[in-house]
């Protein structure tokens, strides 16, 4: 089981948090709903969406990073669920019976801000959804100003330069989660990524950017998700750990935005994105 997938399911309680908001900002049908969760990640908010709505038949839950479906299927199983490995961008890894218009409801949340080919993911979403399907997508367009700091700041002292890879280094000038080709973020992401849903056959009754903040409970909390997200963390000696993790956290708490009860907050920028599959 690799680390990575265990501490995104450790440092994940925003995305959760999140998603929760997100799944009931929609209507659940109270029957007959079938359900892809695109890039489930290790599989907790799959998990909740059945337990909680009785309206799911079934959902078919998959990512492209083979370990956390391990975890998944070893920590968040039910018979409603079956996890799988696939690419949303690359058709061939799809299922023939998932293409065949398997579901009413695709879900993608945090996922398709790593995707580059977002036609061909569009797409692949499309040939998904039964006539009337819908989609709800949440990709991130913006992190934190305190977490750019991070970024930024802990390549330029000596004790964690060694550490850093150049592909870590050019990491941090990524400031919204840009990959290469995605020019539809510029200069309005929110008109630009309409488009590519309507040019891929979808009604769009929202896509809008909008301010997603979350509270951290602690220290321990923050600091787990910091390093969770910070390449850097991977490469540095066992020894240094706890020293690295203290740094980045006090670089964050430094500039982070506080709430009124003086804790720490995670202020993000998400795209929100509900279309419908044209009949
Ligand atoms: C931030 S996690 C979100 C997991 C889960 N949806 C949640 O909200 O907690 C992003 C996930 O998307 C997966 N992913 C990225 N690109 C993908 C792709 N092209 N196809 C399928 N999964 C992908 C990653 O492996 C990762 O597990």
């Amino acid at each position: 089981m690799s680390d990575k997938a265990a501490q995104y399911s450790k440092s994940s309680k925003a995305q959760r948090f999140w998603n929760r908001a997100l799944l009931d900002s929609i209507p659940w049908p109270k029957t007959g709903c079938r359900v892809v969760d695109i890039g489930c990640g290790t599989g907790e908010t799959t998990r909740a969406l059945v337990a909680e709505r009785d309206g799911v038949e079934g959902v078919v839950a998959f990512d492209k990073a083979p370990d956390r479906i391990s975890f998944a299927e070893r920590h968040c199983s039910h018979e409603k669920i079956v996890y799988g490995v696939a690419d949303i961008a690359v058709a061939s890894t799809l299922e023939v019976e998932w293409m065949a218009g398997a579901f009413t409801r695709a879900l993608a949340l945090h996922v398709f801000h790593w995707v580059q080919d977002q036609e061909a993911a569009l797409a692949n979403v499309s040939s998904m959804l039964a006539p009337g399907g819908d989609m709800l997508l949440c990709m991130g367009v913006r992190i934190p100003r305190a977490f750019e700091y991070v970024k930024e700041e802990i390549v330029r002292d000596a004790r964690w330069t060694a550490f850093v890879s150049e592909s870590d280094a050019q990491w941090r000038h990524n400031k919204t989660w840009d990959r290469k080709n995605e020019t539809w973020r510029y200069p309005d992401p929110a008109s630009g990524y309409r488009k590519l849903c309507e040019n891929a056959g979808f009604d769009v009754a929202k896509c809008d950017v909008g301010a997603y903040e979350y509270e951290y409970e602690s220290k321990a909390e923050c600091r787990g998700m910091l390093e969770y997200l910070l390449p850097y963390t991977a490469k540095i000696p066992k020894e240094l750990a706890e020293e690295y993790g203290e740094e980045v956290y006090r670089l964050y708490e430094s500039k982070a935005r506080k709430s009124e009860s003086g804790r720490i907050m995670w202020d993000a920028q998400f795209l929100v994105v509900h279309g419908k599959k044209k009949t």
